[in-house]
C-alpha cells in the first residue's frame, strides 16, 4: 500500500458515502412502484431477504477485496491473483462497467436537473404535458444542463476522497433523509393517502411468480451498487481498523430503509394528489414514472395548495431525487478515475479531465439517441426490437454485466483469493465477526448458492434480452 493513498476520515463518512452510492433513483422510485405492482408487503419481505442473504455477502466480498489491496478494481484483481491474465479481464470489466453505467446515469441525472430547474422556475404545467418529455430529451438545453451537472460532479470529485466524496455525502445524505421524511409526513397527512399505503403494503402472494422473484433480486443487487467496482474502490479507502461486516450491514439497512420509506411517499402521493389515478397506469419504469407520470400528479395538487405550492412540492421532490442521483453518480465515476490514477500514476485532476471528456462524448452520443440522430436512435436491433445507443448501453452493462460481475467476484474471492484469506480480512477490525453464525453463513454462501443464483440470472437475462426467450418467468 502506498503511504499516500487517500482515505475516508471516519467510519461514519465511509458508511454515508457507500450508502450515498446505494441510495439512488432505484430506491426512491423503482422500489416503491415495483413493490406496489408486485405483491406489496410480500414483495417487500422477499426484497429484504434478498438484500441480507444474497447481496450483503457480495458487498462484503467487494469491500474486503478493496481493503485488502488498497487498490482500484483492476489493481485489486491483479494483485490477489498474482497477475493471472483471465482475472485481469474481470478487473477490466469492473472498471468498464461503471464507466458505461455512468454514461447513462449521467443522462438521467441531467434530465432530473432539467426538471428541477423547470419546476422551480414556474413551468410545472409544461412538465405535466404528456408531450413534454419527448421534446425535453431532444432539446438543445440538455447540453446546458449537462454542463451544470458535470460541474457539480467535478467539484466533488476533485476534492478527493475526504474533502470531496466524504464531505458531500455527510452533507447530502442527512439532508436527503430529512427531505424524505418531510415529504412523507406531508403526503401522509393529505386526504386519501391511506389508500396509497394500502395499495403499497397489503401483501398479495398471488402476484409473486418467477419473473417477480428474478426482478426483486436484480433490483436488490443494483440498489446496493454491486457489480460496479464501487464497493471495491470505496473499500480501498478504509483502514484495517474499520469493521467491514458491520459497515456493510449498516449500508444495506440504510438502503432498504430508504427504499421502504420512499414507498410511503410515492404511492400515497399518487392516490391523494390525484384520486382519479388508475393503478394500472403506473409505469413499470422509474424513468417513465419520474418524468411523465409524477409531474401530472404534482400539478393536480394545485387544486388544494395553488400553483406555487404545487411547484414547490414538485421542486422539493426533484431536488431530493437529484441529491440521491449525484451521490450515486460520484461513486460510479470514482471507479474509473481511481483506476486511472492508480494504474497510470496520474494526478486526480488529469484523471478527471481525461475521463470527463470521454464521459461527455459518450453521454452526448447517448443523449442524441432519442431522435436527434437517426443512426444512434436506431442503432441496432435484437430480439425483434430496434434499440437506441442508450438502450444498448442499458441492456448490456446494467442488465447483463452486473450479475456477471457479481458472479466473478464471488468465485474470485473463494476460489482464487481463498476462503481463509477472505475470512481473515473480514475479521480485521471486527472481533465479533470471527466464529459467528454470520461468518459461517457468508463463508458457505459466497462459494456456493450465491454465484449459482447470479449465474441463473445472467443466463436468463441473456436469453431474454438478446434472443427473446425466457428461461424463467
Ligand atoms: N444504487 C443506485 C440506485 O438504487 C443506483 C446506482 C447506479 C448507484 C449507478 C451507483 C451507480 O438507484
Amino acid at each position: 500500500m502506498s503511504a499516500s493513498r487517500e482515505q475516508f476520515g471516519s467510519r461514519l463518512g465511509f458508511i454515508l458515502a457507500a450508502a450515498g452510492s446505494a441510495v439512488g433513483i432505484g430506491n426512491l422510485v423503482g422500489f416503491p412502484v415495483g413493490a406496489a405492482k408486485n405483491g406489496g408487503g410480500a414483495f417487500l419481505l422477499m426484497y429484504a431477504i434478498f438484500v441480507f442473504l444474497i447481496c450483503l455477502p457480495v458487498m462484503m466480498a467487494e469491500m474486503s477485496v478493496g481493503r485488502k489491496t488498497h487498490k482500484d478494481p483492476l489493481g485489486a484483481y491483479s494483485t490477489l491473483s498474482s497477475g493471472a491474465g483471465h482475472w485481469k479481464l474481470a478487473g477490466w470489466l469492473s472498471i468498464i462497467t461503471p464507466f458505461m453505467i455512468a454514461v447513462f446515469y449521467l443522462v438521467i441525472t441531467v434530465w432530473l436537473f432539467g426538471y428541477l430547474f423547470q419546476s422551480a422556475t414556474g413551468n410545472l404545467t409544461y412538465l405535466a404535458d404528456p408531450n413534454t418529455f419527448g421534446e425535453f430529451v431532444n432539446a438543445p438545453w440538455i447540453f446546458v444542463y449537462m454542463v451544470a451537472v458535470l460541474a457539480v460532479v467535478y467539484l466533488i470529485l476533485q476534492g478527493g476522497v475526504k474533502q470531496g466524496i466524504e464531505k458531500a455525502a455527510k452533507l447530502l445524505m442527512p439532508t436527503l433523509f430529512v427531505m424524505l421524511i418531510i415529504l412523507v409526513v406531508f403526503v401522509l397527512t393529505q386526504d386519501n393517502a391511506m389508500e396509497g399505503v394500502k395499495f403499497y403494503l397489503v401483501p398479495d402472494i398471488s402476484k409473486i411468480d418467477a419473473a417477480v422473484v428474478n426482478g426483486a433480486l436484480s433490483q436488490a443487487f443494483f440498489s446496493l451498487s454491486l457489480g460496479m467496482g464501487i464497493m471495491i474502490t470505496y473499500g480501498s479507502y478504509i483502514s484495517d481498523q474499520d469493521d467491514v461486516p458491520g459497515s456493510a450491514k449498516l449500508v444495506a439497512l440504510t438502503d432498504t430503509a430508504v427504499a421502504f420509506i420512499a414507498g410511503l411517499m410515492i404511492l400515497p402521493a399518487i392516490f391523494s394528489f390525484n384520486p382519479a389515478t388508475n393503478p394500472d397506469e403506473l409505469s413499470e419504469s422509474s424513468v417513465g414514472m419520474i418524468f411523465t407520470f409524477l409531474p401530472k400528479i404534482f400539478l393536480a395538487l394545485q387544486a388544494t395548495i395553488g400553483y406555487v405550492g404545487a411547484s414547490f412540492v414538485a421542486s422539493f421532490f426533484f431536488l431530493l431525487v437529484f441529491f440521491a442521483a449525484i451521490t450515486s453518480l460520484v461513486s460510479i465515476f470514482e471507479v474509473p478515475v481511481a483506476a486511472y490514477m492508480d494504474e497510470r500514476k496520474v494526478s486526480r485532476k488529469k484523471a478527471l479531465v481525461v475521463l470527463g471528456i470521454m464521459l461527455v462524448v459518450m453521454a452526448s452520443l447517448a443523449a442524441l439517441s432519442f431522435g436527434i440522430s437517426p443512426m444512434l436512435t436506431e442503432f441496432v436491433s435484437y430480439a425483434g426490437q430496434s434499440k437506441s445507443l442508450f438502450d444498448v448501453i442499458y441492456d448490456v452493462f446494467y442488465d447483463t454485466v452486473l450479475p456477471l460481475n457479481g458472479l466473478l467476484i464471488c468465485i474470485f474471492v473463494i476460489y482464487r483469493w481463498k476462503k481463509a484469506n477472505f475470512n481473515a480480512e473480514l475479521d480485521k477490525g471486527s472481533p465479533k465477526y470471527r466464529g459467528s453464525w454470520f461468518e459461517k453463513y457468508v463463508d458457505f454462501s459466497v462459494g456456493t448458492f450465491i454465484p449459482l443464483i447470479l449465474l441463473v440470472i445472467f443466463v436468463n437475462t441473456v436469453a431474454l434480452k438478446y434472443f427473446g426467450t425466457a428461461l424463467i418467468g
